[in-house]
């Protein structure tokens, strides 16, 4: 795994941005799987930077994105189709029309699963995926399991992801229980992964996935399997592995 490491989370930002610049200039149809949660926000600032200035073209850009919790509508301001939207889509000249997000409205599990993967499918596969990372090694809302899931399914959120997740609710009780997320077979067959990582509280499952075994314990460990990851991370993030 290529590890790049940013002096802080604004750093952290220009760097994945880079990769995902590059992945655009290079491929102007590209697909790109696309990541919600604090860690990517300041990609997406400096990506939205980018393209102010007339360095980056989203017309031909489709996006696949990981997750979105069960339940929500696109108009709640928790949804991650609502988070897409606001931190980067209406700022760019992407096609809406060509983005996807799993629909949390939809109460039929097995039907919306099928449903989205059949867009992954038709769309041709991923050539970049932006992935943050959880606190207990999940990816999407890719749980620690016994056996790591392979396509897009209907997980129940951990204790812990919802505490962690609760800071921008009201309450716990207002966390969604359920959410729709890519399966790690379907991450595992993206071209490219890049990981973004910020934050002391990160370091110790940093330290896992980089160096712990490949495990559905810790499910972004199996990144260490695929062939071309880059981890940009702060260094309070990787503030215990030895780089
Ligand atoms: C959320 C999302 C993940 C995200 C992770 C970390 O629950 N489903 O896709 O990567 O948790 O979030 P953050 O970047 O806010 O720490």
């Amino acid at each position: 795994m290529n590890v790049i490491k940013a002096k802080d989370y604004e750093e952290l930002g220009r760097k994945a941005a880079n990769v995902i610049a590059a992945q655009i200039i290079m491929k102007p149809n590209c697909v790109l799987g696309l990541a919600t949660g604090s860690s990517p926000i300041s990609t997406y600032k400096e990506l939205i930077a980018r393209y102010e200035l007339g360095d980056l073209d989203f017309s031909g850009v489709s996006t696949v994105n990981l997750d979105e919790y069960k339940g929500l509508t696109k108009d709640n301001d928790q949804s991650y189709y609502y988070f897409m939207y606001n931190n980067l889509f209406k700022h760019v000249n992407i096609d809406l029309a060509r983005t996807n997000i799993p629909d949390g409205t939809e109460p039929d599990s097995e039907k919306e699963c099928a449903r989205y993967n059949k867009v992954i499918a038709d769309i041709g596969g991923i050539d970049l995926q932006l992935l943050g990372l959880g606190h207990n090694g999940h990816i999407g809302f890719n749980e620690p399991d016994e056996a790591f899931a392979t396509l897009t399914h209907c997980v129940d959120l951990q204790p812990s992801t919802i505490e962690a997740n609760k800071r921008f609710f009201a309450s716990a009780d207002d966390v969604p229980k359920q959410a729709y997320t890519m399966g790690i077979q379907t991450i595992m067959q993206a071209k490219k992964v890049l990981m973004v990582v910020s934050g002391a509280d990160k370091a110790p499952i940093m330290k896992e996935v980089l160096y712990g075994p490949v495990t559905p314990k810790v499910p972004a460990s199996i990144l260490q399997m695929h062939p071309d990851v880059t981890i940009v991370a702060d260094e309070a993030a990787l503030s215990l592995c030895d780089l």
